[in-house]
């Protein structure tokens, strides 16, 4: 009898945990700070349902939405680290990781469309970008888009000089920073997580992002007055550790890759709508005015904002920068 039990033990114990071992799945955490009603949240949604379904159970994606696990710096860390394998910062957080290039999406009016972006984006520019996250332990996977950004404050703005003076909320980019100082305003970097409170507590006066942020955070609701200036972009890189990438087996790699394309091409259509009916639900909710600027004005921004391109050469590069305005030159668009 105890013969026969060893001999039980001895065959099917391997085979049990050999089979618990195979169904042990490969778990990415994703980590992000915005809502998940915006086009990153939803973007990620997606790629977690394409993942695991593509990779029949092997792979299992945490999304963790609204600086859940960690804010803006930290998760970068986190990343490299090894304690989440996959984020979606936004172009305008990976200066205090060393890579200042991608601040050239900061720039006010790089973008004049979304074309443009996307030619950048899907282009060599965007690849080359990426070659240099390698060497900080980072593999870039994919461009999501979110939309062009939108002024906010407690004192009616229709002009660049009625920001003078302003405490404005910006995220950690040089050319961010250099764009508030152009209008006269000075900015202070926040973490994402933190612009809620800091504008109700008047921490700082006002700030920019497109509009789903702004309605997700409920920004609207501590924001006198917002300004349709369009002034600069916002968008995502998707992001994951080097070494979790490389390491994972080439069937599964090649299935998430596919994941990644299908949930970038539905980033990228859903992004426009998200932001037009966040607008749309800002206007509706009669919490804060919602200004468009005249065509007048516009060329007022223009002015103010324009030679941010030239004073940023040095840190982001000249020819880089001519590189993503040659995009705008290819197509047509002026
Ligand atoms: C911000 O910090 O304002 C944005 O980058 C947040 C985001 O990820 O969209």
């Amino acid at each position: 009898m105890k013969i026969k039990t060893l001999l039980f033990s001895l065959f099917t114990l391997p085979l049990i945990s050999g089979a618990a071992f195979a169904q042990t799945p490969i778990v990415i955490k994703f980590s992000h700070v915005v809502a998940s009603d915006t086009p990153k949240g939803k973007a990620a949604e997606r790629f977690k349902e394409l993942a695991e379904k593509a990779t029949k159970g092997k792979v299992r994606v945490e999304v963790y939405p609204n600086s859940m696990l960690y804010k803006d710096k930290e998760e970068l860390e986190a990343l490299q680290l090894g304690a989440v394998q996959m984020l979606a910062p936004s172009l305008a957080k990976f200066g205090p990781l060393g890579v200042k290039e991608f601040e050239v999406f900061d720039l006010p009016y790089i973008f004049p469309t979304k074309d443009v972006l996307y030619a950048v984006t899907e282009g060599q520019i965007g690849r080359d970008l990426f070659k240099k996250l390698e060497s900080k332990g980072i593999t870039g996977l994919a461009y999501w888009d979110n939309g062009f950004k939108l002024m906010s404050s407690n004192k009616p703005v229709h002009l660049p000089s009625d920001l003078k003076g302003q405490k404005l909320r910006i995220q950690s980019s040089k050319v961010l920073d250099a764009q508030m100082r152009a209008v006269g305003a000075i900015p202070q970097v926040l973490a994402f997580s933190e612009v809620y409170q800091a504008l109700q507590t008047g921490v700082v006066d006002g700030t920019e992002n497109p509009p789903s942020n702004l309605y997700t955070q409920k920004m609207h609701e501590v924001q006198k007055h917002v300004t349709v200036t369009n002034h600069g972009y916002l968008g995502y890189a998707v992001i994951v550790n080097k070494k979790f990438w490389d390491g994972l087996p080439a069937d599964v790699r090649n299935d998430l890759d596919a994941a990644m394309k299908a949930a970038t091409k539905y980033a990228n259509a859903i992004a426009q709508q998200e932001n037009d009916n966040a607008l749309e639900a800002v206007r509706k909710s009669g919490k804060t005015t919602v200004y468009v600027l005249t065509e007048k004005e516009k060329a007022e921004w223009r002015k103010a904002l324009l030679s941010v391109q030239k004073d940023m050469e040095n840190r982001i590069g000249k020819d880089l920068i001519a590189n993503v305005n040659k995009e705008t030159a290819r197509l047509g668009i002026k």
